[in-house]
């Protein structure tokens, strides 16, 4: 599928967007590893969580999606996993990879696992450096750091490791080994990522201790089913947000958005580049906060992105990158080497699709140096099949001059299949 945009004159309007991704998978994992029932109320139906949702029914948990989304899980129990008779397909789902690789680190089988062919580009060797110092043996089957994976499942042991990369992935997988670990597993990363599994697990009943950027479990836990609700992705949220940020006479408002301060980075920064952006928080569920957050139009001037921003920002990158490009001043955005391994070089596809739209953005080895330009052109561009590049060029496209086709967007329905109509719906315009 392509998207083909025609500019508009503005966005407005007040919206939900689809449940948050991270928690969709940590739910279903989770749920998983409880003895009894957990429902997950509004669980994303985006492809990675789905496959997420198999992978665990091919380790013998029974597990299903009713007509209103919610998920519903027999959870067996920490050892309660079987042998899965086939290898895991996780399609284009690292976080469903990584996190998986934890839990199959304490399980007493062998599994194997692979995805598609951006998954099958992806480092695994963070992840497997800890779990087989827990014990576990964690390979690449052809490249040894790379899917597709091999995974002996061992007794673990607890450990305390200091990770190069601030990596909720990466501290996630050791957090659900440390499950399995009799004593404390630590994780001491250097800055710190998002805690949606530390939150969730301590709502399970788990014992977590969280300091800073240091992170403890207490195994073996005994977990405690739930039943939660899943708020909307804030992730998601932001490419619509900015969308009312650079169009003229725009107001949009996201309700119902999970407001974790892990994850409203993007808030912060924008406002600092001089956006009207509010957040207004509602509640709490499940140990999150959630609520509303509403953009309107502004004029952005340029600032400087670093490494302490980029955890709390790392998949609003790409969509800030937009606002970059219309902002006044040459912004420079570093220590995003991150963004070289997602589910394609998002320094390399982003810079890409806005050069060919006319704007002005240099690649560093780290990240990038955008200078502010007036108006975008249409052009004809192109996913790498990554999601947040295709909504991100999609949403540039609304205040370009001419029309643009986004290629390949296909991609979109692994995280946020709701974008499409949500964007027309905003835009009063025509995708197809
Ligand atoms: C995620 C963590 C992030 C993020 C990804 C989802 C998660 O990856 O980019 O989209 O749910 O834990 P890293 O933690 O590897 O940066």
């Amino acid at each position: 599928m392509n998207l083909t945009i025609k500019p508009v004159p503005s966005v407005s309007g007040n919206i939900t967007v689809d449940p948050d991704k991270s928690l969709s998978h940590r739910a279903i994992l989770i749920g998983s590893l409880a003895e009894g029932r957990t429902v997950v109320k509004n669980c994303l139906a985006g492809e990675d969580v789905e496959c997420t949702l198999k992978a665990v029914s091919q380790l013998g948990v029974s597990a299903g999606r009713a007509q209103d989304g919610s998920v519903t899980i027999d959870g067996t129990g920490l050892f309660g996993m079987e042998q899965p008779a086939q290898a895991l397909y996780l399609g284009n789902s690292g976080t469903s990879m990584r996190l998986l690789l934890g839990v199959l680190a304490g399980q007493p089988f062998q599994c194997e696992l692979h995805g598609d062919e951006s998954l099958s580009k992806r480092p695994m060797d963070r992840v497997a450096i800890p779990l087989e110092k827990m014990g576990a043996t964690v390979r690449g089957l052809i490249e040894p750091h790379l899917p597709p994976m091999f995974i002996q499942g061992a007794r673990l042991k607890p450990i305390t490791y200091e990770t190069p990369l601030a990596s909720a992935q990466v501290k996630s997988a050791i957090i659900f080994a440390g499950l399995y670990a009799s004593g404390v597993t630590t994780v001491i990363e250097p800055r710190p990522s998002r805690d949606h599994t530390e939150r969730m697990l301590k709502a399970f009943g788990a014992h977590i201790v969280q300091d800073g950027a240091r992170v403890s479990v207490t195994g073996p836990a005994r977990l405690k089913p739930q039943t939660l609700t899943v708020m909307g992705d804030p992730s998601s949220a932001a490419f619509l947000l900015v969308a009312a940020i650079i169009l003229p006479h725009s107001r949009v408002t996201v309700e119902g958005v999970n407001l974790n301060s892990t994850r409203t980075g993007f808030v912060e920064v924008l406002r600092r580049m001089g956006a009207q952006i509010d957040v207004k928080v509602k509640g709490e569920t499940a140990g999150e906060p959630f609520g509303d957050i509403e953009a309107s139009s502004s004029a952005l001037k340029a600032v400087e992105i670093g490494p302490e921003d980029i955890p709390g920002i790392i998949d609003e990158l790409p969509i800030l990158m937009v606002a970059c490009a219309f902002a006044s001043g040459t912004t420079s955005i570093r220590g995003a080497g991150e963004l070289r391994v997602k589910e394609t070089d998002r320094i390399v596809s982003m810079a890409a699709g806005l050069n060919r739209m006319d704007a002005q953005i240099k690649e560093l080895e780290d990240g990038v140096e955008i200078q502010g330009v007036r108006k975008l052109a249409g052009a004809n561009v192109q996913s790498f099949g990554d999601h947040r590049t295709a909504m991100s060029l999609a949403v540039a496209a609304l205040s370009a001059r001419g029309t643009t086709t986004v290629h390949d967007t296909d991609c979109i329905r692994t995280s946020f299949p709701s974008f499409p109509s949500l964007l027309k719906q905003v835009a009063g315009m025509t995708a197809g």
